[in-house]
């Protein structure tokens, strides 16, 4: 009998917080945990423009057969309008089970190229990241990014790391509503960062998780487009999971945007080859609803008014934290965008947070500001306070 050897299976430190939270029976909880938006009644609901699309894809769709590898190719192309609008630049894409699916097939395409490549992530960056690249036998490397005692972005320090990185390798950048910081580069810190890109002979991995939920749904465009224009190739993973509310449906895509269509086209052959080793086709509900709100005028506007409620909600929880967390300084969540920002708390405070307040925040101090109710962000702040947190303390 041959012994069956499995070694601990890496916990992931988000998803775990599911789990703990449901099942902690203190009716005080506060879920600050997995990046998921909850409206003021602590519900992520299902969007009024999706259950529209719904209803209409249920009266409508004729077969469940299959689409193919690269899955509902119409929305593909209406998610790629709404994100590169008329760039000059090739798009080929494919649909993939959510943006974690599109960074996978991202990073395998990547390595297909630059074989022995490797990924520059940011610190901090999303902890699925790391996993994911070396999933797909590329090595990583990190640059700064940001401080997070002192909320500043570490941006001339990316610059030089990024300057040392060998032609060929890949940057990973989040394309806006940075995860864990909330923190972004600006307008001119973007344009200087294609220009090292462009100097070093480096790939953008564009990651756009949280398009729409920070500054707009064009202006979380920006930085991407402007990687688009001036990059030869850059790869996109983008999700529409999050700005449609579609969470377990896994939405999203893998885009390359290439100035040369050959390589577009090959792209878009292997986009296919590599999805077909790792689920064959992606899940069609989700994409085929967001295919249907994107399509339609009267839907998509519908949707583009829900989101801005969702956006400029996580605004005031931004807003409401800061002036409740003045006296410990967190003055600044309010000039950050997205769903997350980052506090430098120990690892000791994290956890008194979980098991003497039942506050659930990530284990590296990201919060989700989505998260709790506005009348939640007082309690939230009192619970830092009582494990002694204080952005002044934090070195
Ligand atoms: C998060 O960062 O909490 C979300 O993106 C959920 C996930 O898959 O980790």
């Amino acid at each position: 009998m041959i012994d069956f050897k499995l070694p601990e299976a890496r916990l992931d430190p988000l998803l775990d917080l599911i789990g703990k939270y449901r099942n902690d029976p203190r009716s005080h909880k506060l879920d600050l945990g997995v990046g998921v938006y909850r409206n003021n009644d602590g519900i992520t609901p299902v969007m009024r423009s999706v259950k529209l699309a719904e209803a209409r894809l249920h009266e409508i769709q004729q077969s469940k057969s299959y689409l193919g590898l690269t899955g509902d190719i119409s929305f593909v192309d209406n998610l790629g309008r709404l994100l590169f609008g008329d760039s000059k630049a090739t798009i080929a894409g494919a649909q993939t089970p959510g943006g974690s699916g599109g960074l996978r097939i991202a990073f395998e395409t990547y390595h297909t190229a630059f074989p022995s490549g490797k990924v520059w992530v940011p610190d901090p960056t999303w902890p699925n990241h790391v996993p994911l690249v070396e999933s797909a036998n590329v090595a990583t490397a990190v640059y700064p990014y940001f401080a997070t005692a002192t909320q500043t972005l570490l941006f001339e320090q990316m610059i030089d790391a990024l300057a040392k990185a060998p032609p060929g390798d890949a940057v990973l950048l989040h394309g806006c509503c940075h995860n864990p910081t909330g923190a972004d580069p600006d307008a001119d810190q973007w344009q200087a960062i294609v220009e090292l890109l462009l100097e070093r002979d480096l790939v953008p991995i564009v990651d756009l998780a949280y398009h729409g939920l920070g500054r707009g749904l064009d202006e979380d465009l920006a930085a991407t487009r402007t990687l688009i224009e001036n990059c030869p190739q850059t790869l996109i993973a983008a999700s529409a999971s999050k700005n449609f509310g579609l969470y377990r449906d896994r939405v999203g895509a893998v885009y390359m945007a290439a100035h040369d269509p050959q390589v577009a086209t090959r792209g878009q052959a292997y986009f296919g080859q590599i999805a077909r080793c790792l689920y064959s086709m992606p899940p069609d509900h989700g994409a085929a609803v967001v295919d249907l709100v994107l399509a339609d005028d009267a839907l998509r506007d519908n949707w583009r008014t829900e989101l801005n409620e969702m956006t400029q909600r996580v605004q005031s929880l931004r807003q409401a934290i800061a002036e409740h967390g003045a006296s410990l300084g967190l003055q600044f969540v309010a000039g950050q965008y997205g769903m997350f920002s980052q506090l430098p708390l120990s690892s000791a405070q994290v956890q008194s947070l979980v098991d003497d307040h039942a506050i659930y925040i990530a284990p590296d101090g990201r919060i989700n500001v989505a998260g709790c109710a506005l009348a939640d962000a007082g309690q939230f702040v009192d619970g830092l306070e009582k494990v002694g947190f204080s952005m002044n303390k934090a070195t």
